[in-house]
This record gives C-alpha cells, sequence and structure tokens, in this order.
C-alpha cells in the first residue's frame, strides 16, 4: 500500500532527479490574480513564469500545490469529489518539450525504482488537431502520438490504447480568459479486474482512471479568442494526488486511503456509528424513523473540515462574503451532518487536529492556532442558532408552511433538508406544496439579495477602484524607487494591490535597512509631490524593452503591450489602472513591513496614509 507521503516523496524526487527544483507549495489565495477566489490548479500560480517571467529557482520545477474546488461542493459525498486536494506537476519554463515529459512520465509511473504500475494497465490520449485546412487549424499532435507508439511497441503493448481526442478530452487552458495553453496527453490506469484489461482504451469507461496529465503549452490565446503559437514553449503537467493513491492502490473510495482514514476513523469515534452502517438504506437511528447514510455525512465532515483547515492556515476567516462565505459554508455543512450522524458536541477542533498530523510535516502552515480559535467561533454561533431555530421549529410545527419554514432558514440558517428531517422524526406534515413555497421564498430571496449586493459592490467598488488605480501608479515608482536605491538587481516578482494596500514581491537578497526604506518613501513621496504626468502608450514588447521599461506580469507574446511612463521616475510594461497624474496620489506613502518572501525574494507591504 502506498501512503500519500511514499508518493508525494516520489514524485518530487524523480524530478529531482530530473534536475528540477522542489518549490513550495503558493497559497490558496492567489497572489496575482483578482479574478478567482481561490487556486484551482498547480499551474495556476506560476501563470507569469509560463508567460515569460524569469523563475528565481530556475526553468525545471517540480511542487505539490494546495488547491481549492468550490464548483463540486455540492458533489463532495461521493467517492471521488474533493473540495481541497494536492495537485502534483512538474513544470518546464521554455526548457524541455514533449519527449522528455512523456518520457519521464512514462518511467515514473513504470519503473520499479518509483511507481512500478503495472504496463499493461495503462493507457494513453493525445490530442486529435481541429479546424483542419482552415485559418484556425490547430493540427494534430502527431510528435506526442509518435512517442507514444515507440513506447507502447518497445514494450508489445496494443497501440489502441494510445487515443486521439478533441478539444474536451485533449486540450488545457486557459486558467482565465487568455493566457498560455495547448494540446495535451492524459495517462489513464485501468482500476477493473487486471486480468482483463481492454486492448483498447475507452472514454466511457469509468475503470480507466485519468491519473496525469502532460500539458505542452505551445499557444497563447489572446483577447481577439486567437490562438498565438509562443515563442517559448512550456510543460505543464497536472497529478492529483489522492486520485493516484486511491487508483495505485486498488481503493474504490478516495476517503479509504492515508489521506482521509485517520479523519474517517476519528468521527466514526465522535459519533460511535461506523462508516458504511446504514449507507445502503437501513435504520440505524435511535426513532428508527428515517435512515443515515454515514458515509456521505462522514465524506462531507472529512472534506469539509479537511479544506477548512487550509483555508484558516492561508488567511480566510470565515464571513459573509467570498472567500469567508465559503469557508462559514464549509463548516456550517459540516456541523448540520455532524448533527445527523448525532454529535452534539462541539468536534470541528477535533477533527482538525487530525488533519494537521496528516500534513504538518509537508504544510507547516496547518499547525497556525488561528484554526482551532475560528473553527471554535464558527462552530459555537452556528449550534447557537441551531439551537434557536430548534425552539421557534417546536413553536410552529402545528402550523408548517412554506412561509414561517422559510422565515426559520432566514432566521435561523435552518436550511430546507433540515426542516424535513425534524418534521420527518416528529411524524409532522411537511406536504410538497409547502416545499415548493418554501423553494419558491428561497429563489425570490437569492435575486433580490444578488441585485442589493450587485448595487452595493458598485457603490463600495468605485471608491476601491480608485485607490486601487492609485496605488497601482504607486508600485512603480516604488519598483523605481527599489532599483534605484537597491540595485538593478532588483525586479518584481509579484504584486497584489487592493483599495487598502499594495503588497510587492521583488528580488534582492537581505533584508532592507532603515535608511533604505526611509530613501524609497522620500523617493515615491517626491513623485507624488511633483504632479507628474502619468503617460501610456501602446507598443510592441520589443520597442518596451528598447525603450529600457521593466517588465511585468503582462507580457504577452506576440501582443501589443501597454507602457506607463513617469517621466524621470519610471516606464514599466504593465495592463493595470493607473492615475492620469501623480498629484492625483492622495496620501502620504508609507511601507508598513518588509520581509522575506522566498528565497531571494522580500515582500514589502506599503499603504498611503491620508493626512
Ligand atoms: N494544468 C493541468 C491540469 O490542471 C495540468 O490538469
Amino acid at each position: 500500500m502506498f501512503t500519500a507521503d511514499e508518493l508525494r516523496k516520489k514524485y518530487l524526487d524523480f524530478f529531482k532527479e530530473k534536475g528540477h527544483a522542489i518549490i513550495p507549495s503558493a497559497s490558496i489565495v492567489p497572489e496575482n490574480d483578482p479574478t478567482t477566489l481561490f487556486i484551482t490548479a498547480g499551474m495556476h500560480p506560476l501563470v507569469p513564469y509560463l508567460m515569460g517571467e524569469k523563475h528565481p529557482q530556475g526553468t525545471r520545477l517540480v511542487d505539490t500545490q494546495k488547491c481549492i474546488r468550490t464548483i463540486d461542493i455540492d458533489e463532495v459525498g461521493d467517492t471521488t469529489h474533493h473540495t481541497f486536494f494536492e495537485m502534483l506537476g512538474n513544470w518546464s519554463l521554455g526548457d524541455y518539450f514533449k519527449e522528455e515529459a512523456i518520457g519521464w512520465s512514462w518511467e515514473f509511473l513504470t519503473d520499479e525504482k518509483w511507481l512500478g504500475l503495472d504496463k499493461n494497465r495503462i493507457a494513453v490520449s493525445v490530442f486529435e488537431g481541429e479546424n483542419k485546412g482552415t485559418e484556425k487549424e490547430i493540427p494534430f499532435d502527431s510528435e506526442a502520438f509518435g512517442l507514444w507508439k515507440d513506447i507502447f511497441e518497445e514494450n508489445n503493448l496494443p497501440a489502441e490504447r494510445i487515443t486521439k481526442l478533441n478539444r474536451e478530452g485533449n486540450w488545457w487552458g486557459p486558467a482565465g480568459e487568455t493566457g498560455p495553453c495547448g494540446p495535451d496527453s492524459e495517462m489513464f490506469y485501468w482500476v477493473g479486474d487486471p486480468a482483463e484489461v481492454p486492448d483498447s482504451f475507452n472514454d466511457d469507461n469509468d475503470l480507466w482512471v485519468e491519473i496525469w496529465n502532460d500539458v505542452f503549452m505551445e499557444y497563447h490565446k489572446n483577447e481577439k479568442g486567437e490562438y498565438v503559437k509562443m515563442e517559448k514553449q512550456n510543460v505543464d503537467t497536472g497529478m492529483g494526488l489522492i486520485r493516484v493513491l486511491a487508483a495505485i492502490n486498488g481503493l474504490d473510495d478516495n476517503y479509504k486511503t492515508s489521506l482521509f482514514l485517520p479523519i474517517i476513523e476519528k468521527i466514526e469515534g465522535l459519533s460511535g456509528k461506523k462508516y458504511g452502517e446504514g449507507s445502503d438504506g437501513e435504520y440505524i437511528e435511535k426513532s428508527e424513523q428515517y435512515w443515515v447514510d454515514t458515509r456521505k455525512s462522514m465524506r462531507i465532515i472529512a472534506d469539509h473540515i479537511n479544506a477548512a483547515v487550509f483555508m484558516i492556515a492561508d488567511g480566510v476567516e470565515p464571513g459573509n462574503c467570498d472567500r469567508g462565505y465559503i469557508l462559514r459554508r464549509l463548516i456550517r455543512r459540516a456541523v448540520r451532518q455532524a448533527h445527523v450522524l448525532g454529535i452534539e458536541e462541539n468536534f470541528t477542533v477535533s477533527i482538525a487536529s487530525v488533519v494537521q498530523e496528516l500534513y504538518k510535516n509537508i504544510f507547516p502552515e496547518v499547525l497556525s492556532e488561528k484554526i482551532a480559535d475560528e473553527l471554535r467561533k464558527e462552530e459555537d454561533k452556528f449550534r447557537k442558532s441551531l439551537e434557536n431555530g430548534l425552539r421557534k421549529f417546536e413553536k410552529i410545527q402545528g402550523n408548517l408552511t412554506g412561509k414561517n419554514t422559510f422565515d426559520l432558514f432566514q432566521t435561523f440558517g435552518f436550511p430546507l433538508e433540515m426542516i424535513k428531517e425534524e418534521a420527518f422524526s416528529r411524524n409532522i406534515e411537511f406536504s410538497d406544496k409547502e416545499e415548493r413555497e418554501f423553494e419558491a421564498a428561497l429563489k425570490k430571496h437569492q435575486e433580490l439579495s444578488r441585485t442589493a449586493s450587485a448595487g452595493m459592490f458598485k457603490g463600495g467598488l468605485a471608491d476601491t477602484e480608485e485607490k486601487t488605480k492609485q496605488l497601482h501608479t504607486v508600485a512603480h515608482l516604488m519598483l523605481s524607487g527599489l532599483r534605484k536605491i537597491l540595485g538593478e538587481h532588483v525586479h518584481q516578482k509579484g504584486s497584489n494591490i487592493n483599495g487598502e494596500r499594495v503588497r510587492f514581491d521583488f528580488s534582492h537578497g537581505k533584508k532592507m535597512t532603515d535608511e533604505e526604506k526611509k530613501a524609497i518613501e522620500k523617493y515615491v513621496n517626491e513623485a507624488i509631490d511633483a504632479k507628474i504626468e502619468v503617460v501610456m502608450d501602446e507598443m510592441s514588447v520589443d520597442s518596451a524593452k528598447e525603450k529600457g521599461a521593466e517588465g511585468a506580469f503582462e507580457n504577452k507574446y506576440g501582443d501589443i503591450v501597454k507602457v506607463f511612463t513617469i517621466k524621470g521616475y519610471s516606464t514599466e510594461i504593465c495592463g493595470g489602472p493607473h492615475v492620469g497624474n501623480t498629484s492625483e496620489i492622495k496620501g502620504n506613502f508609507k511601507i508598513k513591513k518588509e520581509q522575506s518572501s522566498s528565497a531571494g525574494v522580500r515582500r514589502i507591504k506599503a499603504v498611503l496614509v491620508q493626512e
């Protein structure tokens, strides 16, 4: 049996042997991308480097990246969906390409020294091409196909296990509307009877489980929707740790792997129920009036608290919008499921401590004390609300209507599911008609609150937008100041700007002195006082370089870039919003914090203090 620790270590060690630098996982909260709430794939934090920014660790990288996918939250409870997962990945930033990527994938999967998987249980797919004979043609990936063919022939394996698939199956990216993308090649493992491996691969057969994806980033999708071949070709691969762990261990349930079993066992202990007991529909509940699907409830609790630990570790707090709302929903749903299992005491913290044990060596941030604090607070709050709701329920139980049960939901967070269960366990009627009324009221409420929050967002946003613009311009001034005062080795390594502050990463090997910080502040404040025009020109990347412009992450191959010039101070490529004149920057520039961000990279947090 492979454990997660072994699989992770083997993967990192293998690529280290092939000249890759092991880099730490980025936070699950994106640093440079305001368009998404969480990191959803291993390549996501590396987008700037896939677009041409130089990575301080070189051109071959490997890591295990923490990811959160919320799109599947309602699916959680089955054997394979998770909110949090780790994605193993290796990258070539303009370094090796298809031949090495495919050769190493095969070696890692099948060599006895590494995973040693049965070669006969592996199938692969490559991109079949599209729009043949038209301007929009993207050709069949004959190179990847040929490489696999050689490997399969050498090993006497049927060529029909190499399949050509269309865009849906074998194209990846871009992660957003635009960005790097390309054909990919996926590897599948047969999880059915090893004596009955089919001679050909079939996309519809669930017993072929996808275990790895090698993406060959040859194209850049631009704003016009065109695919432009990139100068430098990258490789981006993704292997979902838990999925592979289950597949290669012959497990039909991800919750039976070493990453979840200890959590499930903890929940069994707390609830006094066995995982699986009652799941097929027999009554196990005290009253024998309704049955509990222990598997589903335990999986939801395990998944949600696991994800909550990682969110809090990376700075998310329960709240009513965005990330905070998702976290709140996860914790509350776990508490609800615990109630279903009969766990009435606070339990989230004890589940979290199992998660902490599982991950502390690889992600030490899970040891943060904030985790227990936030979980305890949120659980208390929700339990109180549920108690009050229950009292209210008892008052209205003689006359349950769509309307008064909806009030129960709105005031006490009592979900429909729970209303139905409470009614059922008391033998009280809650008819379909009332349920429909409840749902209609819920829908109306959601529409109203969406409109209201859109309005609110707009109002708040105008102000935030203005401040963000000012801080974008400040970031340019700060970079030129840093280069002037610390030296020309300083380049931007990342930035994150909101209406409150700018967080800015840059290459520099040592801590800044107080004098240096003061000098930068002085430089930026002088530029603000000098009331200089901020001029924007559009030009090719080459002309921008000729002008000596500093490159930011927005460089895109073959595209026209925007260059912002603050005469005498800064020339920089940037896609961000800026003020028209430095006099529009309100306040006094101040560096609040300067610290290490990663090897050779420092991080500054700076603000505009209002006088
Ligand atoms: N970026 C690719 C994926 O997420 C590897 O599957």
